[in-house]
């Protein structure tokens, strides 16, 4: 091996030398892009709780939580000890764990939708053997979904995820966009795109292909397209839709399943009849399921004749994951998730009160754990309101240097925060003031992105 690129104890070399071994390797330096930083992105030493410490031994205060992924932020002790223990006994085998079915029962248990769960790896591949499900199911080709929000990277999920002025279309009858160079156009032709929160434009697109749609995939809170929530005529619409037209109602709760003891679905009247996870119920550790009805997941059933969905996943519900999801969600229970729900709320008035204050026009969105900052003066109630032109950009990626930098806290790169239940007052001060001093330094410029 060549000692140059070993990382040992006495590795002193700075982010900037890492990334340049790290460019000759993996095409931008990076394998996922949501890390990637101009000129460089910055080296983790360790974390513990809400902090980060990065390979200068400059600490951090983490509202990134991996990407809304670590719901008791870093290294929490009882996941790290149930963790260890199974690594002793192995990682991962050709046999079935009861790990596997004590994980499955809690999550069932704890949202009435979840009459049958499968693990998978990712929320992306949750969200594709969701859809793959409702389309052996109902024997349909076709999906819906809005326009701007993220499910992940299988192709027919992605469209019209990163949707621009220049390409979007008609908002009566938005394009469906692709993400990558090269979506085959029969993927485009199959996925019907539509404004979130938009009844009436809404069931016209659904109407017009009334017979096609295996699903329609509903985000309750969907982070790209602004983190508003759906509202409940919205979703009772769709619901409405679907038993009409021989049609299923997805959820894709990968993030938002922290919104409350049961998912974000729990604030509705009605029930998906599919629901995609990932994220926090992986304890920290790589992770997805997907579950619904029992009749709907029989087409998952080795046991039937006629097997309509043959699926499998080699670290599919490994142990390792499936213990470190149980002991963190036994620990996110219902006190908890009001603990950190309020706490939350507490953050979202504190940092309007600094925006009164520094009299900025910024605005924010977000409900539960989570909230959205916005560079105007009202909150955006469409994608196509809170998309973010070159411009703004630009002062985000300026904002959120300064945070990391002179104010040393991290938030997701929409200037999005995630929080997680290691976090108090304490931590809701750092970032108010954080967000006080950034408000009062950038004002300039974010009145002159308003003209
Ligand atoms: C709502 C939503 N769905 C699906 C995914 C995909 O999850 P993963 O990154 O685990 O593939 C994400 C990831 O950010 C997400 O936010």
């Amino acid at each position: 091996m060549d000692t140059d690129h070993t990382n040992s104890t006495n590795n002193k070399r700075t982010s900037e030398e890492i990334y340049k071994q790290a460019c000759e390797l993996i095409p931008g330096g990076v394998s996922r892009n949501t890390i990637f930083h101009q000129p460089y992105p910055h080296y983790i030493s360790h974390a513990n709780g809400c902090y980060a410490t990065d390979i200068n031994g400059i600490q951090r205060l983490d509202f990134g939580n991996n990407m809304a992924a670590l719901i008791h932020g870093h290294a929490h002790p009882d996941i790290v000890n149930a963790v260890i223990e199974q690594i002793r006994k192995g990682t991962a085998y050709t046999m079935a764990t009861e790990a596997e079915v004590l994980y499955a029962q809690m999550l069932c248990d704890r949202t009435p939708s979840f009459e049958k769960i499968r693990f998978v790896n990712s929320g992306t591949e949750a969200v594709m053997a969701m859809i793959k499900t409702a389309r052996a199911y109902t024997g349909k080709p076709k999906i819906a979904k809005a326009e701007g929000a993220y499910h992940g990277t299988y192709d027919f999920a992605e469209v019209s995820q990163t949707a621009n002025p220049t390409n979007w279309g008609n908002v009566n009858q938005p394009n469906s966009v692709p993400v990558a160079n090269g979506t085959p156009s029969s993927v485009l032709n199959d996925v019907l795109i539509f404004p979130y929160n938009d009844i009436e434009r809404t069931l016209a697109i659904l109407d017009n292909n009334a017979n096609e749609i295996a699903c329609v995939i509903i985000d309750p809170i969907p982070h790209r397209v602004g983190l508003m929530e759906g509202n409940s005529q919205f979703i009772e619409a769709i619901y409405k839709w679907t038993r009409k037209n021989g049609s299923l109602l997805a959820f894709d709760e990968v993030v938002t399943y922290r919104a409350n003891y049961g998912g974000a679905q729990k604030n509705y009247a009605v029930k998906p009849d599919l629901t995609a996870l990932g994220k926090i119920i992986g304890g920290g550790f790589p992770v997805g399921a997907f579950a619904g009805r029992s009749d709907i997941m029989k087409v998952l059933d080795p046991r039937e004749i006629k097997l309509l969905f043959p699926h499998s996943g080699t670290f599919s519900a490994n142990p390792v994951t499936m213990t470190a999801g149980r002991i963190a969600m036994e620990m996110f229970d219902k006190e908890a998730i009001l603990k950190l729900n309020t706490l939350t709320e507490k953050a979202r008035g504190q940092i309007n009160e600094a925006i009164k204050i520094a009299d900025v026009p910024v605005s924010i969105s977000g409900t539960a754990s989570m909230f959205r900052l916005h560079l105007k003066t009202s909150t955006p109630m469409s994608y196509r309101e809170a998309y973010q032109n070159g411009e703004t950009k630009y002062l985000i990626n300026e904002m959120l240097d300064y945070l990391f930098f002179n104010e040393k806290i991290m938030m997701i790169n929409t200037l999005t925060c995630m929080f997680s239940t290691v976090m108090t007052q304490k931590e809701i001060d750092m970032i108010s003031q954080a967000l006080l001093n950034m408000f009062k330094r950038y004002r300039e410029q974010l009145y002159t992105l308003q003209k």
